[in-house]
């Protein structure tokens, strides 16, 4: 199977008052295309650290981060914010919509920066989440759920390689995980979009091709 991401040797410490504390140690591992692994550990294990360097959104002490091919800790802040529009997704727990746009507002957001807009794949990216009829709804005129389907599909509007998605469902209640757990697979599968996912929940973990455990910011 091919690697569509790489990390190697990752460390990272954060300095409080003085003191630094390893948060990942030497941490190594691959993400084939198009599978979806599950990153499980304890609070303050160092996931959404971890998480946050393999999408390019912070930067490890040593180590290296390839997506495929690509060395990411070798890019610019410029080259890595191309890199994240357009090969990078990423899924927050609190969903982080703009509030003064509208569903497809926010969904196409990422677009208007360099790409040319394709209604057509906006159209059947809204509809898959089953947001046809919110549309033009503002964020907090929507659930918790149908949030988290507008920042799933803003963060597949521009096809990216890899999705990321830290405790995608940790805000929702039983019915609206479900749902989107479902959509995120679904939208896995459909796409070959490699997809990691930290949880907590065993129930996700169940689902995933393979799950990574740390611990003390180490891989079990
Ligand atoms: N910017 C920062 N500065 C200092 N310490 C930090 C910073 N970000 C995270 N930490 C610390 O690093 C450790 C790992 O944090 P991280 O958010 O990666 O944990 P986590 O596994 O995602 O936990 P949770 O399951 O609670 O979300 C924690 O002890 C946290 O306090
Ligand atoms: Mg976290």
């Amino acid at each position: 199977m091919k690697a569509i991401l790489q990390a190697s040797n990752i460390n990272k410490l954060f300095k409080i008052e003085n003191q630094s504390i390893e948060i990942l140690k030497n941490v190594s591992f691959q993400i084939n295309q198009g599978e979806f692994v599950a990153i499980m550990g304890k609070s303050g294990s160092g996931k959404s650290t971890l998480l946050s360097i393999l999408a390019g959104l912070d930067q490890p002490d040593s180590g290296s981060v390839k997506l495929d091919q690509l060395e990411l800790t070798d890019l610019s802040e410029n080259q890595l914010a191309k890199s994240r529009q357009q090969d990078i997704g990423f899924v927050f727990q609190s969903f982080y919509l703009i509030p003064t746009l509208t569903v497809e507002e926010n969904i196409a957001f990422p677009l208007q920066i360099n790409r040319s807009f394709d209604a057509k794949r906006m159209d059947e990216l809204i509809e898959k989440v089953g947001l046809s009829d919110r549309k033009k709804s503002f964020p907090h005129q929507l659930s918790g759920g149908e949030k988290q389907r507008t920042a799933i599909a803003r963060a597949l509007i521009s096809q990216p390689k890899i999705l990321f998605a830290d405790e995608p469902t940790g805000n929702l209640d039983e019915r609206n995980a479900e749902s989107v757990l479902n959509l995120l697979i679904e939208l896995q599968k459909e796409f070959q979009t490699a997809l990691v996912v930290v949880t907590h929940d065993a129930g996700i973990a169940n689902r995933a091709d393979r799950v990574i455990e740390i611990h003390d910011g180490k891989i079990l």
